[in-house]
């Protein structure tokens, strides 16, 4: 059966690292018909609009997506592109998978952490108004719904990747109703997986514990600003946002992307680095359920940094794009794809 995806290359580096990532994941053989939508910086400059109405038409007929990086276009008026395609799609759970890519030096050698942020509420609500001048209120929406339905997606998500524990973070000794109530959602939901512990901890020492001893987490479940900043002070553990994938994902489709950002100082010269676009991708092939394919890619990219050691600039090597790339694929053939 063919995949058909969407597939958004976005703006600056974004189509050199879509189309690398499209190069590696023909190379497995799954098939794949990709239905290629601009939106972004170069949409705005067409049509008036930066997520125009047919690239979200597309995601909610194929239901799936891998998206490069958007430029937000600076200036009143316009919502950033990532936050409005969150919205429209309702895609609640951003997951953000944490792991030392082996021959990547980095504070610590073997992290393998899975964080889970809810995406539509909290103080992201974006209701925020002026009470007199000098005094603005900004209000934390948490509802029940919102809670339970993104702690069931964690357990789901543990049960199925085998995951043995979700550590709920929260700040309820100071937001007793807000973070209480999260908090609360989480508990009543744990007992129906019973294999897979639960516990919490508050915020601030989370984030302690992150950079001195990360190893205790196997997968962390947070409200939305919580799990932006902590999704990226984990990301800074095994090497930053140019290696770590990320996916937003609701009922009505999953959109997986790069999380940095455009890189406008390096687009079109050849050097960007195609790695977490890569990792995107190889979670959306599970998603997919095409295992064999991603866990493939997944061992040749491995090999290809630190084996063969050929890496892009910003990972301290000298190939280009195009020869990472291909140096990806030649892995694959060598060790058997
Ligand atoms: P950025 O992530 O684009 O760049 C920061 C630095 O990291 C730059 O020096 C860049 O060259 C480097 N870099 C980023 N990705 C790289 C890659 N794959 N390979 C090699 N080097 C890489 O962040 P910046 O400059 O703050 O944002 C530029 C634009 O991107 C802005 O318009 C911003 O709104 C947008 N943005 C979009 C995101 C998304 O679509 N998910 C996320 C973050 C920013």
């Amino acid at each position: 059966m063919s995949h058909k995806i969407t597939l958004i290359p976005g703006d600056g580096i974004g189509p050199e690292i879509t189309s690398a990532v499209v190069r590696i994941i023909e190379a497995t053989g799954v098939a794949i018909e990709w239905d290629s939508y601009i939106a972004g910086a170069e949409a705005l400059s067409r049509y008036g609009d930066p997520l125009p109405e047919n690239v979200l038409e597309s995601i909610r007929a194929n239901k799936i997506a891998l998206k490069g990086p958007l430029t937000t276009p600076v200036g009143k008026g316009f919502a950033s592109v990532n936050v409005r395609l969150r919205k429209t799609l309702d895609l609640y759970a951003n997951l953000r998978p944490v792991r030392n890519i082996p021959g990547l030096v980095t504070p610590f050698g073997d992290l393998n952490m899975v964080v889970v942020r809810e995406n539509t509420e909290g103080l992201y609500s974006g209701i925020e108004h002026e009470v007199i001048p000098g005094v603005v209120e900004s209000l934390k929406i948490i509802t029940e719904k919102a809670s339970t339905r993104i702690a069931r997606y964690a357990f789901e998500y543990a049960r199925r990747e085998g995951r043995k524990k979700i550590t709920a973070i929260h700040k309820a000794n100071i937001m007793k109703l807000s973070d209480g109530l999260f908090l609360d959602c989480f508990r009543k939901v744990a007992p129906e997986y019973p294999e897979i512990e639960a516990d919490d901890k508050i915020v601030d020492n989370t984030c302690m514990q992150l950079v001195m001893r990360p190893q205790q987490f196997d997968m962390l479940l947070l409200e939305n600003l919580y799990g932006d900043i902590v999704s990226d002070l984990a990301a800074g553990l095994v090497g930053g946002l140019g290696i770590v994938p990320g996916a937003n994902i609701g009922e009505l489709g999953a959109v997986f992307e790069a999380v940095h950002g455009s890189a406008p100082d390096i687009a079109g010269k050849g050097l960007a680095n195609p790695t977490a676009l890569l990792q995107s991708g190889i979670l959306m092939l599970r998603y997919l359920d095409e295992r064999k394919a991603a866990d493939l890619i997944e061992r040749a990219m491995i090999y290809t940094l630190a084996e063969k050691k050929v890496r892009t600039r910003d990972l301290g090597g000298t190939a280009s794009t195009t020869e990472y790339t291909e140096a990806v694929v030649a892995s694959m053939r060598e060790l058997g794809g």
